[in-house]
């Protein structure tokens, strides 16, 4: 979870980082994942889809909710090897785990009918980059559903953080707007079709309460945290 006012912390790369912390990622109470689920899980069992790839897709946390979901094919990439490992421990045979930068995706072009970007645009380098490939795999027509913290929580103070072995550790980020996102998918051939910004809810001060931080919920809750976009590749 991000906080304020937090003591100095070793800084990581997103690699060095996830290393680190995939072993104890999923066991981390994160009021975060748990608004983001909650309101991109109806879209997402909602929408038809054959193909869908997860770009970032950690130890699986999205993973295995999709796999519930009858798609013919389902594949998860990401690059760090420790996060993989865990997906590895938690999803179906079937479901393909590829270790891959997403700057270059090892899948052919128009291949996939989703793609799915979960709480990875703040490590993406450079979102141009990113936006062309996404708009390389998918068919004409197909769908990205991204989502992240909202770019104002920088404002709030948060930091990307986490503990492992006793130690806090920040991981380097790279901040978008939401314009900077929407015009640069754009470019790269994905048109807006939906987006919402969300504050936390009670939902997530349950979580805040259990954690002893429900004054830290208590600052932000009337300030959005997170946001997704949904865009389709136009189909010309
Ligand atoms: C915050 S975790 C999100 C994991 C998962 N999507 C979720 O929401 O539970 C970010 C993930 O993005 C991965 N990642 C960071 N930079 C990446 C890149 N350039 N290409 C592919 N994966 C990357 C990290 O290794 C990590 O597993």
């Amino acid at each position: 979870m991000s906080r304020s006012a937090l003591p100095s912390a070793v800084r990581l790369d997103a690699q060095q980082a996830y290393a680190c912390w995939a072993p104890t990622y999923d066991e981390t109470p994160n009021p975060l994942l748990a608004l983001e689920e909650r309101s991109l899980a109806p879209m997402m069992s909602s929408f038809f889809a054959k193909y869908v790839v997860e770009l970032g897709c950690g130890t699986g946390r999205w993973l295995r909710r999709l796999e519930k979901a009858g798609l013919e094919s389902l594949a998860g990439v990401d690059i760090s090897d420790a996060m993989l490992a865990e997906a590895k421990r938690k999803c179906l045979p079937s479901t393909s785990l590829v270790h891959s930068d997403c700057m270059a995706i090892p899948l052919p072009a128009h291949a996939v009918d989703c793609v799915l970007a979960s709480f990875l645009l703040s490590y993406v380098q450079d979102l141009r980059n990113f936006a062309e490939e996404v708009a390389r795999i998918l068919r004409p027509g197909g769908t990205i559903i991204v989502s992240d913290l909202h770019p104002n929580t920088t404002s709030y103070g948060w930091r990307r953080t986490f503990s492992a072995a006793g130690s806090l550790f920040e991981i380097a980020t790279f901040r978008y707007t939401l314009p900077d996102l929407i015009n640069t998918m754009s470019v790269a051939g994905c048109a807006l079709e939906a987006m919402d910004e969300l504050n936390f809810g009670e939902e997530e001060a349950v979580i805040f309460r259990q954690n002893d931080m429900i004054d830290h919920f208590h600052r932000v809750e009337s300030l959005p945290v997170i946001y997704w976009a949904k865009f389709s590749l136009r189909e010309s």
